[in-house]
């Protein structure tokens, strides 16, 4: 697929982004039915159909540059937003010789890869850059393999550490999370950094999501879609910069929802590296606008529905509570109450 990718995109204050009716028509809208619950909804990653965010294993797509720019302002402000615990080191060159691989087959005319025994040379047509280094050597790269990688490529990186029958979060890029940190999870175990979400541990969704992935496999890699909600097209909602996006919540009315509510759907993809034995996490956020989602008018209904009929602790522990009712209110005039067809 030709992708048009776009140079001035911005996901901070003065914002400039926009979906192309291509990229709408690719967005995973993550609601097959009119309700919504938490649930293992875990899927092999194979390649799904040419031209959806599935087709490859990492999607790059027309807001590359930008989000690849909005990274680097991040990482400037907050050098933090990038932690590896010293034992990590044999899972960050996995991390790099997966998505350098992966991103050459994918995409061939926009990256290239060359490997002769441990000299790699690497060519990024689209950021302009090219290194030829030593894999394994990290003085031979400016700077350590998971930033670098990650300064390419779209969506946060979380490695896991696997011992004691556990999973740690000890190393990760995270700059473009819904209001989580890096930094206060670094060294916890699975159910440790789930332990805000509610009703995930009653109803023993994170005992059986660890149990089924201490057992994933190398080339075997799974997914999920998870989703939440973000007033103007910001990537960056952490906690950390919460002062410049908290007070944007009280700003939606049912007048301007459709230009500044967002749904953003998260494509999390789980890879068991082969060296190290460490899991990459891989969260690749796509947000669109209640205006471009209602431009297919099933996902406008279904959206209305979901969101009315959210039980209020998972809208609150989305933090949508302050907005939701504008936000309904904004989608009901596409909903006329008919039946809508399973699936999206
Ligand atoms: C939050 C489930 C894997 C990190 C959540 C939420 C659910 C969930 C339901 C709440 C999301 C929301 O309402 O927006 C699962 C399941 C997994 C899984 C079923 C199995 C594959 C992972 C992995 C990581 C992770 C591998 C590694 C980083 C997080 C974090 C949060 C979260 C940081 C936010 C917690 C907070 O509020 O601080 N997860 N998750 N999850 N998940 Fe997972």
């Amino acid at each position: 697929m030709q992708i048009e990718y776009k140079h001035d995109e911005v996901f901070r204050d003065g914002f400039h982004y926009a979906n192309s009716p291509a990229a709408i028509r690719r967005f995973p809208f993550p609601f097959h039915e009119d309700q919504y619950m938490y649930s293992v909804n875990i899927e092999p990653h194979v390649a799904g159909p040419v031209g959806s965010v599935l087709e490859h294993p990492f999607d790059i797509d027309e807001h590359y540059i930008g989000e690849c720019r909005e990274r680097a302002l991040v990482l400037e402000a907050d050098p933090g937003r990038c932690q590896a615990l010293p034992h990590m080191m044999a899972a960050q060159w996995d991390s790099l010789e997966l998505m350098m691989t992966s991103l050459a087959a994918s995409y061939p005319a926009q990256f290239g890869l060359r490997r002769d025994g441990a000299r790699w040379h690497w060519h990024n047509r689209l950021l302009g850059i090219e290194q030829s280094f030593v894999f394994g050597d990290v003085q031979t790269l400016p700077y350590a393999p998971m930033e670098y990688i990650m300064r390419q490529v779209q969506g946060d990186w979380v490695l896991m550490d696997h011992r004691h029958d556990n999973l740690y979060m000890d190393a990760g890029v995270v700059t473009t999370q819904a209001d989580w940190s890096l930094d206060f999870d670094l060294g916890m175990t699975f159910s440790e950094w789930h332990g805000p979400v509610p009703r995930v541990h009653e109803m023993g969704i994170i005992d059986r999501a660890l149990k089924f992935l201490l057992n994933l496999q190398a080339g075997a890699p799974v997914r999920r879609l998870n989703w939440t909600m973000t007033v103007n097209p910001r990537l960056d909602t952490s906690p950390e910069q919460y002062p410049h996006w908290g007070a944007d919540r009280s700003k939606v009315t049912a007048d301007n929802a459709g230009e500044l509510a967002h749904l953003r759907v998260e494509l999390q993809t789980l890879f068991r590296l082969p060296r190290s034995h460490a899991i990459g996490f891989g969260v690749r956020c796509y947000l669109i606008s209640m205006n471009e989602l209602a431009t297919v008018p099933k996902w406008a209904a279904r959206m209305h529905r979901v969101l009315r009929s959210l039980p209020d602790e998972l809208a609150d522990y989305k933090g949508l509570t302050r907005y939701r009712g504008a936000v309904i209110d904004w989608l009901s005039r596409f909903d006329d109450g008919r039946p809508l067809s399973n699936g999206t």
